[in-house]
């Protein structure tokens, strides 16, 4: 790949020319490149004055209003400061925009990758890719901190929905196709997005109760943790310690380097070939280590065997969990291979501690250079340096959340269900039902949709943003029938159908982390209201991973697996109703009791229990206005 970075304005290489640049900076104003502040701790002059390589909004890092416009003003800010920082060299603002620009108002919001994993085709994730670079470039963004390559083990993980499933050529394909999107024609169009393959390394893979992100010993309060005050109201934090928050994310990997070299490395391979250029380092340690101070993987594996010339950026005050002492998680993680630090908040002490570790020498210049060298290689290859903070090129604020968008979101979240059960042929619904009752909050609500990294971190109920429900969907395809809604299913009357919504709460990051999956004992009730009041029961899943279906399996005649289907949730009618047919397959196996996890996906054939269904399963089904292929 040496060389095919190219500036491309000058077609010269991007290197040749990161160091032209490199050689007039001051030590300080590497240091500046290689920090990376949220937008809450930091102004447009501390960019000026400090000349820093990156702003970030994290998990809701919003502007006030939560507007397109509101957040292209914010964001030029930034990137205007950085323009007038004494060499001028572009600032990048990075977001989590995994599944669409999500955090803002209005923007399409697509499936959750889970459920773009279970329709498996690389063109329909390559268009998800370009429209959201598109909607993402429009607010003056042009680093998206995805995808994320994460292959799940223990699927009580509460990330377990950003990863597109549990098989890593799937996994490497999908993102290879995802980063495509984002780049477009050329890296260097205004439109285009720098993607951050994500988490480095193994990320899913870590062992439940290994995590050591809270320490319920310590008893401390969540309104201590400025990240996770950010997550909601304290007592709810201490509900979802409970059932299971923060036992996984973040915690201890197992595997041997054969694993993970054949298991969580190649979609790696697969994102770089494709032209990444940003890889994001994973909470997790491996062998005694953190993954942020792990050299062998970072450096020697990742730039060095793969030769990998973009740069690596650590994740959100992760280098803090190195050690005790500030100044040591600076050298180690840098030493490691670290090339930006996402600090969030006391970025002038990361600075500090930087300057002072290289003046020291325990830090080599040597290691600051090579850092600043790959992040200025990718703002060049970017294009950056020929916008000088002028968004003027950049797409027009119309297109956040543009028909296209949404017709292309709600494409995907009509594919995505996978049909688990469908006893006698319950599915697709007849088109003469007179009937139809529908149960579960879930059934009209954007925000259970949705789920985590929506408008906000975690997620939430209710109308969040501007979308169509299953109930619209419904309703729309069968004007004729009389369909009612019932959230708590505690009516009277009979239908021949009924469909029960069952949505897990938002959630993200170890935040969704839980012991169990079974379903909860409301949920179960609920199924067996509305069981005895219709003759035939579907059951919908909105779930970031497999659920524990327990006796829902025998009371219901269909079970469809909807995953968490975005925006355009009125899509999800269309294969149940038989507009369209089932085609989604799992990629995740899926437990039939709490007991059986987790169901390792690398195990040899036979070791451990079976699942109740397994990678591969899925039924389909013939939409009614073709002719049945069956018969
Ligand atoms: C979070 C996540 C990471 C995200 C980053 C910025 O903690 O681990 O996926 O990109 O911080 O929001």
């Amino acid at each position: 790949m040496s060389g095919a970075l190219l500036d491309p304005r000058t077609r010269a290489p991007a290197r040749a020319r990161a160091d032209a640049l490199l050689a007039r900076m001051t030590l300080r104003e590497k240091i500046g490149q290689m920090t990376q502040a949220e937008k809450n701790s930091v102004t447009p002059d501390d960019v000026r004055e400090h000349a820093l390589g990156s702003v970030i909004s994290g998990g809701g890092g919003n502007p006030e209003p939560n507007t397109p416009a509101a957040w292209r003003d914010m964001v030029v800010g930034f990137r205007r400061a950085a323009a007038e920082s004494r060499l001028g060299i572009p600032l990048l603002y990075g977001v989590d925009a995994v599944h669409g620009h999500n955090n803002v108002v209005g923007a399409t919001i697509f499936p959750h990758n889970v459920g773009l994993g279970a329709v498996g085709d690389a063109d329909l994730v390559r268009r998800i890719g370009r429209a959201t670079a598109v909607e993402v470039a429009a607010t003056g963004v042009r680093w998206n901190f995805a995808p994320a390559v994460s292959v799940p083990v223990d699927v009580r993980w509460g990330r377990t929905y950003e990863g597109y499933g549990q098989d890593p050529e799937l996994v490497g394909r999908l993102a290879a196709a995802y980063v495509e999107g984002l780049r477009g024609d050329r890296w260097d169009a205004p439109d285009a997005v720098l993607p951050s393959v994500k988490h480095y390394l193994a990320d899913g893979a870590a062992r439940h109760g290994s995590s050591t992100r809270w320490d319920r010993a310590a008893v401390k309060s969540v309104a201590d943790d400025p990240t996770l005050a950010n997550a909601g109201p304290a007592a709810e934090f201490l509900k979802v310690l409970d059932r299971g928050a923060w036992t996984i994310d973040q915690g201890v990997v197992e595997f041997d380097e054969r694993t993970l070299r054949e298991a969580f490395l190649p979609p790696y391979r697969a994102a770089i070939d494709a032209g990444a250029l940003n890889v994001m380092a994973s909470y997790g340690s491996w062998n005694g280590l953190r993954m942020h101070e792990q050299r062998t993987l970072l450096t020697d594996v990742l730039k060095g065997e793969f030769g990998f010339e973009g740069f690596v950026v650590s994740d959100w005050a992760a280098i803090d969990q190195i050690h005790d002492d500030p100044a040591v998680c600076v050298e180690r993680s840098i030493d490691a291979g670290i090339d930006m630090v996402m600090v969030p908040f006391d970025w002038r002490r990361f600075m500090d501690l930087l300057e002072a570790a290289v003046e020291r020498g325990v830090v080599p210049l040597e290691r600051i250079d090579d850092a600043v060298r790959r992040i200025l290689t990718a703002k060049f290859h970017l294009g950056l340096f020929d916008e000088a903070g002028e968004p003027d090129r950049e797409p027009p604020l119309a297109v956040v959340g543009q028909p296209d968008h949404r017709r292309l979101a709600h494409e995907a979240a009509r594919r995505s269900p996978v049909l688990l059960q469908n006893r006698g042929d319950a599915l697709p619904l007849p088109p003469s039902l007179p009937t139809l009752l529908v149960a579960g909050a879930g059934a009209d609500d954007v925000g259970l949709q949705c789920g985590g990294w929506t408008i906000s971190w975690m997620g939430a109920a209710g109308p969040v943003t501007p979308g169509t429900t299953l109930l619209q969907g419904l309703r729309r395809l069968r004007s004729d029938a009389d369909v009612a809604f019932e959230p708590d299913g505690r009516g009277e009357g009979r239908a021949v159908a009924g469909i029960v919504v069952l949505a897990e709460e938002p959630y993200a990051e170890g935040m969704g982390d839980r012991h169990s999956l079974a379903l909860e004992p409301d949920e179960l009730a609920l199924v067996e209201r509305i069981r005895a009041r219709v003759d035939t029961l579907v059951l919908v899943l909105y779930a970031g991973r497999p659920r524990v279906l327990g006796d829902a399996a025998r009371l219901a005649d269909a079970i469809v697996c909807a995953w968490l289907p975005g925006s355009e949730g009125a899509a999800v009618a269309e294969p149940i109703l038989g507009a369209s047919g089932f085609e989604a397959r799992l990629r995740l196996r899926w437990p039939a009791a709490d007991a059986d996890l987790p169901l390792h996906p690398f195990g040899p054939p036979g070791s451990g229990p079976d699942g109740a269904f397994e990678i591969g399963h899925g039924l389909s089904t013939t939409p009614w206005d073709e002719p049945d292929s069956a018969a």
